[in-house]
């Protein structure tokens, strides 16, 4: 299709940033093109006469009976805007950072909102997904960022971290996912080195009291009671549950 420069359509929209190699619309048989420098506008042809359209707030021009509606689409769904520009801003609602798109919880990991028209759907990741902000998507804890990771793991990731004074009891971050630990028997957590050592440390004495006494094997990872589990209920925070 032959480029063509239509100055009449230049004049009358007033757009002086338009560039000339924008494409008729009324020359080609979809009679919508892309506009040439914004992601965000098509050119339709209307009684043949190109005119200028927007994209619904938060969409980008994907092409004729394609994207979400109206022949737009979610900017991340493809490279729509490579080279091009935003010719429209941002219009918030509650929970919609634009009138069209999908957006994070500000509260949850698992639960993102689908915005249409500004209006806020809330949906839910199920079966241990997390919304992934860069995929858009419901998504395996490891690829979530924000949400895997506890404060207490903020130093090493991979590293121990003492449990208050436990001197048996710590928290082993995996990923930056804290799991709690208990030493071998006879054994006691060192705050200095991190790691389960031979008793007297500086805090722990000798233990009094075998550990295994529910004969549990020394190092197995132990169950978390309710008190102990830093439940995911933000983004980038947890909480402890508390059934008091
Ligand atoms: C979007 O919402 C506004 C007001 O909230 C309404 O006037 C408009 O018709 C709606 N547009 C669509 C495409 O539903």
């Amino acid at each position: 299709m032959k480029k063509q420069i239509f100055a009449v359509v230049l004049l009358a929209v007033g757009c002086s940033a338009q560039k000339a190699n924008q494409e008729d619309p009324c020359k080609t048989k979809a009679r919508v093109v892309s506009d040439v420098t914004y992601c965000d506008r098509y050119w339709e042809c209307m009684s043949n006469q190109p005119e200028l359209y927007d994209c619904p707030n938060g969409l980008v021009f994907a092409g004729k009976h394609r994207g979400v509606t109206e022949g737009c689409d979610y900017p991340w769904r493809s490279n729509y805007c490579e080279g091009k520009q935003l010719a429209n801003g941002p219009i918030s609602t509650e929970h919609c950072d634009w009138l069209y798109g999908i957006f994070g919880h500000e509260t949850s990991c698992t639960r993102y909102w689908t915005c249409w028209n500004g209006t806020a759907t809330e949906q839910l990741c199920i079966g241990g997904l997390l919304y992934n902000e860069n995929a858009h998507s419901c998504d395996w804890p490891e690829n979530v960022d924000g949400c895997q990771k506890h404060p207490l793991c903020n130093d090493d990731s991979n590293g121990n971290v003492p449990l208050g004074k436990s001197c048996n009891r710590y928290w082993q971050c995996q990923g930056g996912y804290p799991r709690l630990q208990r030493c071998p028997a006879m054994l006691v957590f060192d705050r200095r080195s991190l790691r389960c050592v031979v008793p007297p440390t500086e805090d722990c004495d000798i233990p009094t009291t075998p550990a295994s006494v529910d004969g549990e094997n020394p190092g197995q990872q132990v169950q978390l009671d309710d008190e102990q589990v830093p439940a995911i209920n933000a983004k980038g925070t947890f909480s402890r549950s508390n059934k008091n």
